[in-house]
């Protein structure tokens, strides 16, 4: 069965199936995701979930907003009361409300899409009786359900209602590649999606998650190596259908430290590898873009500390969605023809705040700052070479930024406090080390891939110590 089905009479499929190649309008993304920042992180609903785990538990008090917000929703789609119960708000982000629901239909529908209907095939019921129809969860949720759905564990979805001032384009490119990305376990899939004049709304499995604060700081390097080859599996998979996410960072990536699985979300920013994309340098030979950096060269002159008042030169575009802290460099330089890459420099991002304890790592409030924040750890010399494959010129007389910069494992020292007692990262910290190395590489082409990255010894010894666990695991089962 196709996964508009569960679309009922009065509500439109906003998509049919399949139209795999249809590009985003880059142009109408560069207005907000200009102004696109970090928002989510302060969200409770994530905090209240993963603190008890509790997936059957009614104890969701919301406010008298989110009630309405929520009453609202279910008016707005005809017989939504049927299918989900609105339970609470989960997430708040810069382009959509998020709500935790209970999916009343489950049974009726093909479910092929759900990654842990094996793992979860019955539970007894709560201990406590059914709630009574004095609770808000039925005011919001309508019929009672059945014995037999009573007996069987409840199945929870995540509807994410998405801001109704986003544009079509950005609505549907999200919805596509969300069904293109079908079928990839560490994705997490869409079941379906409704419309009702201007609001779309996208229906998830819900996934049970911690919010990363709260086990960043506690994770051992092989937690590290297992939470990374989890998110790795799944930009293996993204990237292989050359589709750039724009967005990796911890919100995006719900993942449950106790079943150690992380599924990847939000693809609200995603994009096709070469979607209005300019050729840039940085994929010239090497000795082509030298010759050609220094026809400019001779043609302005030396690059003079400052800036010209009546700057000439034609504006460049380039598409710069993303999260503060998580922007790759070459996208911070304006590179017309990124690529998957810049992915992977937001995963070497998460691995720094992992070892180094710190969140966020990097604190910028735009971009000319992230490049400040960089090149104090990198260097000027570095930092211009990076530039520099971009044709962009890097120039600074900002004291605090040295010619060589720091080594990660001297940063990664410093920030953990080790740094004055002499102590030196253990063997398993350098090979993660050696790994991040290989993800914040200044240069995209030579920045490790999604696949190199699961073969590399940091990920791939982990996951020989995961198959021995699986196994005991497997073992104990029987
Ligand atoms: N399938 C899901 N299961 C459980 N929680 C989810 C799910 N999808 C989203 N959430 C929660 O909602 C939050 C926001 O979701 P999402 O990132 O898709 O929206 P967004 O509006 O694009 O957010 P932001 O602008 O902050 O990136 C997530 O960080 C997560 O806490
Ligand atoms: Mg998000």
């Amino acid at each position: 069965m196709n996964w508009f089905d569960r679309a009922p009479d009065k509500c439109f499929a906003i998509h049919e199936d399949a139209s795999s190649t249809q590009d985003t309008d880059m142009s109408e993304q560069a207005g907000p995701e200009d102004d696109y920042e970090e928002t989510g992180e302060g969200i409770e609903g994530a905090d209240d979930e993963d603190s008890d785990y509790s997936d059957s538990s009614d104890d969701n008090a919301v406010d008298d907003n989110t009630q309405h917000e929520m009453e609202n929703l279910q008016r707005a789609f005809h017989g939504f009361t049927n299918m989900y119960r609105l339970i609470k708000r989960i997430g708040e982000g810069t382009f959509s409300t998020v709500y935790k629901a209970e999916d009343l239909r489950y049974d009726h529908y093909d479910n092929s899409w759900d990654i842990e209907k094996d793992s979860e095939k019955w539970s007894p019921p709560p201990l406590k009786s059914y709630p009574s129809t004095n609770t808000s969860s039925m005011t919001m949720g309508g019929s009672l359900p059945d014995f037999d759905q009573r007996r069987r564990k409840r199945k929870y979805v995540a509807i994410k209602k998405i801001t109704v001032t986003s544009s079509p384009t950005r609505i549907l490119n999200e919805l596509e590649l969300l069904h293109d990305l079908r079928n990839c376990p560490s994705v997490c899939p869409l079941i379906t999606a409704f419309r009702s004049t201007d609001q779309v709304v996208a229906i998830l499995p819900y996934f049970r998650h911690a919010d990363f604060r709260t086990y960043f700081r506690n994770m051992t390097v092989s937690d590290t190596a297992i939470y990374l080859r989890s998110l790795f599996t799944a930009l293996s998979f993204v990237h292989d259908r050359n589709i750039l996410h724009r967005d990796i960072k911890p919100t995006n990536f719900l993942y449950d430290p106790s079943r150690r699985r992380g599924v990847l979300v939000d693809f609200g920013l995603a994009e096709r590898e070469g979607t209005d994309c300019k050729s840039c340098m940085c994929h010239d030979d090497p000795l082509l873009r030298k010759s050609r950096l220094r026809a400019a060269h001779d043609a302005n002159g030396a690059p003079h500390n400052g800036y010209p008042k009546q700057d000439t030169r034609p504006a460049r575009r380039a598409n710069r969605a993303g999260t503060r802290g998580f922007r790759a460099p070459e996208v911070l330089f304006k590179c017309t023809e990124q690529t998957t890459k810049i992915d992977i420099w937001s995963v070497g991002v998460i691995l720094l705040t992992i070892l180094s304890r710190r969140f966020p790592f990097f604190n910028s409030a735009d971009d000319v700052e992230a490049m400040i924040e960089i090149a104090t750890i990198f260097g000027q010399k570095r930092m211009r070479s990076a530039a520099q494959l971009h044709g962009c010129m890097f120039e600074t007389t900002i004291p605090t930024i040295g010619t060589t910069g720091f080594s990660l494992e001297r940063i990664i020292l410093w920030s953990t406090c080790r740094s004055d007692t002499g102590e030196e990262l253990t063997p398993d910290e350098k090979t993660a080390v050696s790994f991040l190395y290989r993800c914040l590489d200044l240069d995209p082409g030579r920045r490790i891939s999604a696949e190199e990255a699961l073969r590399h010894e940091f990920l791939r010894e982990r996951s020989v110590d995961l198959g021995a666990e699986e196994e005991e695991m497997d073992i104990l089962a029987v």
